[in-house]
Parts: C-alpha cells; sequence; structure tokens
C-alpha cells in the first residue's frame, strides 16, 4: 500500500500556496495537505494535524462524489504508479482538480475534464509541474425515482 509520513523538505513555499490559493475555487479538499493550510485538509500523518487522517489509497471511504468545488492532490509521487485513487479522487471534485505529478501526463477523460499545465521554479534544479484540470459542461444528470413516475433532470 502506498503510504509516506510528513517529510519536511515535502513543505510548499508560501510563494507557491499563494499562487495555489488563487486557483482553488469555492469549498476546497487539501488531500494529502502535509503542512500547507489551505482549504480542509486531509492527510494520513497526524503530526501535521489535518481535519481529517485519510488515506489516499481510498479517498470515497472518507469524502463522498461530488463534496467539493476543488480538490488539491500533492502526493507523494510513487502514487503515479498506479491510478485507482486518482480515478476515485477525481469524484470528489465538482469542478477542478489540481494535481503535483512528475513529468508525466496524467489522463482523466479528455471530454469531461480540459487540462491546464503550468511548471513552477523556485530557482532550484528541479521544476514542480501542476496539472490543473476542469471539469466541462457536462450535464449532471439526476434520476429522481417517484414510484412510477421517473423524470430526469438535467442540470447545466
Ligand atoms: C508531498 S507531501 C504534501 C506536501 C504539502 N503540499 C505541503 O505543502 O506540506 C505528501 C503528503 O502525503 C501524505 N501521505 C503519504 N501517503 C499517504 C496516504 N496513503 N494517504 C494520505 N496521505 C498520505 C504524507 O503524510 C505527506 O504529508
Amino acid at each position: 500500500m502506498n503510504l509516506q509520513t510528513f517529510k519536511i523538505e515535502w513543505a510548499i513555499p508560501e510563494d507557491e500556496q499563494k499562487w495555489l490559493k488563487q486557483h482553488c475555487i469555492g469549498k476546497t479538499l487539501n488531500f494529502p495537505c502535509g503542512q500547507s493550510t489551505i482549504g480542509y485538509r486531509a492527510d494520513i500523518d497526524k503530526t501535521v494535524y489535518p481535519d481529517k487522517i485519510a488515506n489516499l489509497n481510498n479517498p470515497l471511504k472518507y469524502f463522498t462524489p461530488w463534496s467539493f468545488d476543488t480538490v488539491l492532490c500533492d502526493p507523494p509521487y510513487f502514487f503515479y504508479s498506479k491510478f485507482k485513487w486518482l480515478q476515485d479522487l477525481k469524484k470528489i471534485a465538482r469542478k477542478r482538480l489540481i494535481l503535483c505529478t512528475p513529468a508525466i501526463w496524467v489522463y482523466l477523460g479528455r471530454k469531461t475534464w480540459k487540462r491546464r499545465i503550468f511548471a513552477i521554479s523556485h530557482g532550484k534544479l528541479f521544476m514542480k509541474i501542476y496539472q490543473i484540470f476542469d471539469r466541462t459542461n457536462q450535464p449532471l444528470t439526476i434520476w429522481l425515482d417517484f414510484s412510477n413516475l421517473v423524470q430526469k433532470t438535467v442540470i447545466k
């Protein structure tokens, strides 16, 4: 199972946090949060005092689909060797998913998600990559079941 507790060298610098805050729209889930202070904070490591102790290997055990406008996710990079957790995590995001990634092309589904890629340098050897995905205007389809009358409602 993927799990590594927080290391101080993972902490996001203040200017990068400011930039991230500007891109978090509405109610934000910050998972895993480490020491960063943005939004509702979830992490496996209790020493970073998260609002919720949660395991990223199984996000839907802790959060319901569409329960946050933005989901911000900066996991240890080894998480990107498997993708089941990500398929589940994206369901929690109503509008936007922000991923800090290694140099890989994350595939979420081209019809549903529009991608922007940002590279951030702090003047060090390595750059950080953020892939920001916005849901396209796919209508949310809800089925309301009133005994024998089934009505389909489309919300734009
Ligand atoms: C790259 S750090 C996040 C750094 C954060 N952005 C910051 O500014 O401090 C990755 C975080 O993932 C957490 N983590 C590792 N394995 C996890 C798991 N299975 N479930 C939830 N969190 C996990 C670690 O505790 C760590 O805080």
